[in-house]
C-alpha cells in the first residue's frame, strides 16, 4: 500500500512537470543521424506526450511544435546506467551523490535512466529496504530509474520477499556479494539457493565476484606488515581473487542448471577471460564493466597524495596495469561483455579519510554516472574500435533487454519512451571536478579530453539538457518496473528446459495414435 501511495505521488509530480496539451509537449528533432543498436539512418523524430510518435522524413506535425536541428549530430537512445549507488550507506559513510545530485550528473552526461541497488542490512526485510529506497528516490530523481535488490542474507523469509518483489514491486534482479565478509557476503550454498530462486522467478542473479575470505586474510597480512595505505587495497585483492569468484559463480549457476548469471563490474582481464570461456561453453552469463575500468587504471592507488590514491579505491579494485582498459574495451567489442555501468558511489575526501590509517576502512567507490557516456565514446568510438551502433548497444540497448524494458527503453522507435540524446561528436570537453555535477570535489577522469558532447538530453519528451544547459527537475523521474522473464535472458534457458522435458519422457508414454515415436535424445 505504501508503494501504491508513493507511485501515485510520483505520477502527480511527473504530470505537473509535464503539462499536457502544450507546445512544450511536442518536439521535432530534424536532420539528425538516428542510431539504434542495429543500424543508423538519417531521419527526423517526432515526440508527443513523452513518447516517440513518428520516425521518418517529411513528417506531418502540428503547428507550434518545438524544432531542434540535429544536422551533423547523432540522435541516440538516452543512456541507461544499470549500476549506481546513490545515497548508499557503506563502510560507515553515506555516498555523497544523493538521488537528486547523482541523477542530475547522470543527465548532464547523457544518461536518462539509472538502475540503483537496494542494499538491505543483514536480517533486514528486503521489502522494507525497497520501500525506503523508493521513498528516497521518488522525491529526488531527475531521470527515470529502476531498482535491483541485494540479497545480503538468506532464509525462507528472504525467499518469500524475493517473490513478492518480483510479483508486486517491479523488481527482476538481485545482487549477491561474494566479498564484504561479515557484512553482505553470502556463502556458496546460499548463492546456490538464491540462483535457484531467481531461476524459478525468472529474475536475473547478479554477483559482485571477489573471494571475500581471501581478501580478509590478505588484508590481515598486509596490515600486520605495516602496509596501511590505499595501495594495500589493490594488493589485498589481486586479479585471481576476482577471476576465482567469477568462475565459482558460473559453476554454481551451472549446478542449479542453466541459471542465468550477470557479473557486475568486471574489472580485470582474467575475470573477462573466465566469462569468455563460459560463454563459449554455452553458459547464459552476461558481463558488465564500468566507466572507471575503461577510463583510468589502478596505478593511481600508488599516488603520493593520499587523497588522490584513496579516491581511486573501489571493489573489485582498478587494476595497476595500463593495458586492462584496452582489453576490457576489446571484450565489449567482441560481445564477451555486453553492458557498461558506472558503479557511481562517490565519497568526499573527508569520508575517504575514515581509512587514513587502514586501507580496509576507506569507503569503496568512485564517480562515473556523468562521464560514462563520454568516456566510452572517446575510448570506443572516437578511437575507431566500435561504431555508434555498438556504443548504443553497450550504453543502453543491452541493459534494456536484460532488465526487460526493451523496446520501451534503449531504442529510438515509434512507441518508445522519448528518452533521447543529441550527441555532437565534433565537440570536445575536458572532464574536471571543477565543472562536473557530482557532490564531490574529485573526479577520477580529471583532465581527460573527450570528443562527443550531449548537447540535448531528453527524458520522457522533456528537454533536461538544452544546448548543454542542465535543467534538471527534482522528482521528475519515474520508477520503471522491470518485469520477470526477459526473453533476451530466458528464451534459451526455457528452450533448454523444454528440450530436456521432451527428451526425458519415456517413449511409450508419448507414442501417439499414428504410432510416431519421439526423437531420441
Ligand atoms: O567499490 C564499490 N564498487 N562500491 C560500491 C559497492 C559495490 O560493491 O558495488
Ligand atoms: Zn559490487
Ligand atoms: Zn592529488
Ligand atoms: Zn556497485
Amino acid at each position: 500500500q505504501v508503494v501504491t501511495e508513493v507511485l501515485q505521488a510520483e505520477r502527480a509530480i511527473h504530470d505537473e512537470a509535464l503539462p499536457c496539451d502544450s507546445a512544450q509537449n511536442r518536439l521535432l528533432i530534424k536532420n539528425g543521424k538516428v542510431v539504434n543498436e542495429d543500424g543508423m539512418v538519417d531521419s527526423d523524430v517526432y515526440v508527443e506526450d513523452g513518447i516517440i510518435k513518428q520516425v521518418g522524413r517529411n513528417l506531418i506535425i502540428p503547428g507550434g511544435t518545438r524544432i531542434i536541428d540535429a544536422r551533423g549530430k547523432y540522435v541516440i537512445p538516452g543512456g541507461i546506467d544499470p549500476h549506481t549507488h546513490m545515497q548508499l550507506e557503506l563502510m560507515g559513510a553515506v555516498s555523497a551523490d544523493d538521488f537528486y545530485q547523482g541523477t542530475k550528473a547522470a543527465l548532464a552526461g547523457g544518461t536518462t535512466m539509472i538502475i540503483d541497488f537496494v542494499i538491505p542490512k543483514k536480517n533486514e526485510s528486503l521489502i522494507d529496504a525497497y520501500v525506503s529506497w523508493r521513498q528516497n528516490a521518488d522525491e529526488k530523481v531527475c531521470c527515470d530509474y529502476a531498482l535491483h535488490v541485494g540479497v545480503t542474507w538468506w532464509s525462507d523469509r528472504v525467499k518469500e520477499e524475493m517473490e513478492q518483489l518480483c510479483k508486486e514491486h517491479g523488481v527482476n534482479s538481485f545482487k549477491m556479494f561474494m566479498a564484504y565478509k561479515d557484512s553482505f557476503m553470502l556463502r556458496d550454498f546460499e548463492l546456490y539457493g538464491v540462483f535457484d530462486k531467481c531461476k524459478q522467478l525468472g529474475a536475473i542473479a547478479q554477483v559482485h565476484a571477489e573471494n571475500g575470505d581471501i581478501v580478509a586474510e590478505n588484508t590481515k597480512k598486509l596490515l600486520a606488515r605495516g602496509v596501511t595505505g590505499p595501495e594495500g587495497h589493490a594488493l589485498s585483492r589481486p586479479e585471481d581473487v576476482e577471476a576465482e569468484a567469477v568462475n565459482r559463480a558460473c559453476v554454481i549457476a551451472n549446478q542449479v542448471v542453466d541459471a542465468p548469471l550477470y557479473v557486475v563490474h568486471v574489472m580485470s582481464k582474467s575475470a573477462g577471460d573466465v566469462i569468455k570461456q563460459k560463454r563459449g561453453q554455452g553458459q547464459v552469463v552476461f558481463g558488465e564493466t564500468i566507466a572507471a575500468s575503461l577510463g583510468t587504471d589502478g596505478t593511481h592507488q600508488w599516488n603520493r597524495c593520499w587523497q588522490h590514491a584513496a579516491a581511486h579505491v573501489m571493489s573489485p579494485p582498478l587494476r595497476p596495469d595500463s593495458n586492462t582498459p584496452n582489453t576490457l574495451l576489446d571484450l565489449l567489442v567482441l560481445d564477451v561483455l555486453q553492458v557498461t555501468g558506472s558503479d557511481n558511489c562517490t565519497f568526499t575526501a573527508s569520508q575517504k579519510s575514515l581509512g587514513q590509517n587502514d586501507f580496509s576502512k576507506i569507503p569503496n567507490g568512485v564517480n562515473g554516472a556523468e562521464d560514462r557516456m563520454s568516456v566510452i565514446w572517446e575510448k570506443g568510438v572516437h578511437s575507431g574500435k566500435m561504431d555508434p551502433s555498438r556504443f548504443v548497444a553497450i550504453t543502453s540497448t543491452n541493459a534494456a533487454k536484460i532488465f526487460n524494458i526493451y523496446p520501451r527503453k534503449g531504442c529510438i522507435s515509434v512507441g518508445s519512451d522519448a528518452d533521447i540524446v543529441i550527441w555532437d561528436a565534433n565537440k570536445t570537453r575536458t572532464i574536471s571536478a571543477k565543472t562536473h555535477h557530482h557532490a564531490v570535489d574529485f573526479n577520477i577522469f580529471e583532465g581527460m579530453e573527450c570528443h562527443g558532447v550531449p548537447e540535448y538530453v531528453i527524458v520522457s519528451g522533456r528537454v533536461c539538457v538544452d544546448e548543454g544547459d542542465v535543467k534538471a527537475v527534482q522528482g521528475f523521474g519515474r520508477f520503471i518496473p522491470t518485469p520477470v522473464f526477459p526473453p533476451y535472458v530466458y528464451s534459451m534457458v526455457q528452450q533448454r528446459e523444454e528440450e530436456k522435458v521432451a527428451n526425458s519422457v519415456p517413449s511409450a508414454a508419448v507414442q501417439n495414435d499414428t504410432g510416431d515415436k519421439p526423437s531420441t535424445p
